[in-house]
């Protein structure tokens, strides 16, 4: 059987080893990459395309749990390769491969609650390093100690790509007030409410397909932190102290200087 969510060793290990292959990656023409940095709504925007790409049909997209429906291809190369994508056979996983799809989806959600969802994923996922306390994890997340590197380059360099490439650049923020920002689209009212409805965060909550219900405890332990955790903006308050606040906010300026790029910490 193949292994859920591989070492991460293991990961770097099969890029290194499919460097030729990586470098000819090609996709094809309807290939569609989704693209966030850790924790910024990659679940939400998978299940919000593929009800879009089914027509709002709901049992279509109960035809399997969502990490098979769309492959992670930075890890899944096993499954991706096994199912026959031909020219795809290992993605780096340092995001330099968007100039090669035709579209792509990026979102991004602010650092705080960012930090914070991390943080609660890393305490229940059994395959990610320990976060240690919140107070030594806020330390390693400024200064980009944490799988997958700094949210601050992540963010900027995708914000600065969509300039040049066919980037559609999506904030979780507005993803909350979705149910109007999708207003205007061609979709079907009655689908369109549909979609709204099954990809609310109760909802998807609830989905096995979604929930990550069926992966053992063994990788993923959700009596310590559900996956569907809270789904908020703003939950952040809940977990930085006043000085951390003020700490992170003098780091993130200097962090952040010179970008246009800007995100809303509540709504
Ligand atoms: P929290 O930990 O703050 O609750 P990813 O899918 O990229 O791993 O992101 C996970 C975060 O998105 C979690 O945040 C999760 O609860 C939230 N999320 C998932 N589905 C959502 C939805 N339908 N509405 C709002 N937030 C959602």
């Amino acid at each position: 059987p193949l292994p859920y969510w591989p070492e991460f060793s293991e990961v770097l290990f099969t890029t290194v080893n499919n460097w030729d292959q990586i470098q000819k990656f090609k996709a094809k023409d309807d290939d569609l990459l989704i693209c966030t940095y850790p924790k910024s709504g990659t679940t939400w925007t998978q299940e919000i395309v593929d009800m879009i790409e089914q027509n709002g049909d709901v049992e279509k997209c109960q035809r399997s749990v969502i990490h098979l429906r769309h492959p992670f291809i930075e890890c899944d190369w096993h499954i991706i390769v096994t199912d026959g994508y031909d020219n795809l056979c290992k993605i780096n996983i340092f995001s330099i491969y968007y100039t090669h799809f035709p579209k792509i989806i990026y979102v991004a959600r602010n650092a705080k609650d960012c930090m914070v969802s991390y943080y609660h994923f890393q305490r229940m996922s059994q395959t990610l390093p320990e976060p240690g306390t919140w107070e030594e994890y806020f330390e390693n997340f400024m200064n980009g100690k944490v799988s997958c590197g700094p949210w601050y380059d992540h963010v900027k360099g995708w914000w600065k790509a969509k300039d040049k490439h066919q980037i559609l650049f999506l904030f979780y923020e507005d993803m909350k007030e979705v149910s109007e920002e999708l207003r205007g689209t061609n979709l079907d009212e009655m689908i369109l409410d549909k979609i709204v409805q099954e990809t609310s965060f109760e909802k998807m909550k609830e989905n096995p397909m979604i929930n990550r219900s069926t992966v053992p405890k063994t990788i993923m332990d959700q009596s310590i932190s559900p996956f569907m955790r809270k789904g908020i903006v703003g939950d952040w308050k809940n977990h930085f102290t006043v000085a951390q606040n003020e700490k992170f906010n003098n780091d993130y300026k200097k962090k952040m200087e010179g970008t246009s790029l800007t995100f809303r910490m509540e709504i």
